[in-house]
């Protein structure tokens, strides 16, 4: 094997670029040449593949997004255009392709390793939902930047007298929830794995109030419901002023935090070790601390467990 590529796929992710600059960095100096594509699969097919240098990854560092850009490209399930992808790969001489993305992008690295391309997917996603690591790329800074928000939303509230209902990302995983919220101290959380309750809820915004708070902060995981007529019916039901606020993609831009950039670095220089060893079909995660390799196909089918953090949630209210 003398040339690895890599790409940035689906929702991108803090710490993208240190996943990247750990994969070229570690190519170069173990003699491989290493490729860039920029927009994920999008870039497999159309051939905007680069050459990549040390340089290309000097002060990356520190910056949010992905500099190789990313994409969703739903014809990659089509196999006519998988092979227009190896196609391409083929022209270049490379053999094998690291690819970091969330879960859609690890299906398209598993029918990219049955077709003969080497591949390691990495988990860069903000959502925390591959069940095969502890923790995803972009999360502990989507937390973060999540958290700084909630307690501004707080301050606004305690000032206003208001109850306030954020909306946070996480597709179907309630982690972004549960760990901003817990983290902000947030009066309430709602995700998949607690449900809606929505007459539990107006009793818990009147008792809170009741009790002589200013704020009442209800943290609400996506696709639970519509934040702005839940918002309606608190305020009508609870007699107390209540907003609505949707944080969408801010979690995923910003700088990224110092776990990330770690985890994101050492996962992108465990990549490479892989595939010079000769593995494909694999995946990278971080268990007890210790980076790990799995069969693909059989990450995506491990069962997701609720979080043992919902434990607390109840002692903490
Ligand atoms: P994420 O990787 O963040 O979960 P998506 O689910 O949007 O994001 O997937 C990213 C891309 O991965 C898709 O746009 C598509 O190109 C590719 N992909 C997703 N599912 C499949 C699949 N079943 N087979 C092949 N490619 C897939
Ligand atoms: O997977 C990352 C994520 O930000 C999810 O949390 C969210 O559901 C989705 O992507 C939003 O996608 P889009 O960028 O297409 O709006």
């Amino acid at each position: 094997m003398k040339k690895i590529a890599v790409l940035t796929s689906g929702g991108d992710a803090p710490g993208m670029n240190n996943a990247v600059r750990g994969v070229v960095l570690s190519a170069i100096n173990a003699g491989l040449d290493v490729y860039g594509v920029y927009e994920g699969y999008k870039g497999l097919v159309n051939d905007e593949i680069v050459r990549l240098t040390k340089d290309d990854v000097n002060g990356v560092v520190n910056k949010g997004g992905t500099f190789l850009y990313s994409a969703r490209l739903p014809e990659f399930k089509e196999e006519k255009v998988r092979k227009k992808a190896i196609a391409n790969l083929e022209k270049h001489g490379i053999e094998a392709l690291v690819v970091i993305g969330g879960d859609g992008s690890y299906m398209g690295a598993q029918k990219l390793s049955e077709m003969g391309i080497k591949c390691i997917g990495l988990p860069g996603t903000i959502d925390n939902d591959i069940v095969s690591t502890d923790y995803t790329i972009g999360f502990d800074t989507a937390i973060n930047t999540a958290m700084d928000a909630i307690e501004k939303c707080r301050d606004t509230s305690i000032s206003h007298n208001r109850c306030e209902i954020i909306e946070l990302m996480g597709r179907h995983c309630g982690d972004i929830t549960l760990f901003s919220g817990i983290a902000a101290g947030a009066d309430v959380i709602i995700t998949a794995d607690t449900g809606l309750d929505e007459e539990k809820l107006v009793s818990e915004v009147k008792s809170k109030f009741e009790a002589g708070q200013r704020a009442v902060i209800v943290a609400i995981a996506e696709k639970m419901t519509d934040v702005e007529e839940l918002a309606k019916r608190v305020e009508e039901k609870s007699g107390m002023e209540t907003r609505a606020i949707v944080l969408a993609h801010t979690q995923r831009g910003g700088v990224p935090t110092a776990m990330d950039r770690v985890l994101a670095t050492s996962m992108g220089s465990y990549a490479v070790e892989l595939l010079k060893e000769g593995n494909t079909g694999r995946c990278v995660g971080i268990i007890n601390n210790k980076l790990e390799n799995f069969d693909i196909t059989e990450a995506l089918n491990l069962e997701r467990k609720p979080n043992s953090l919902y434990n607390r949630i109840d002692s903490l209210k």
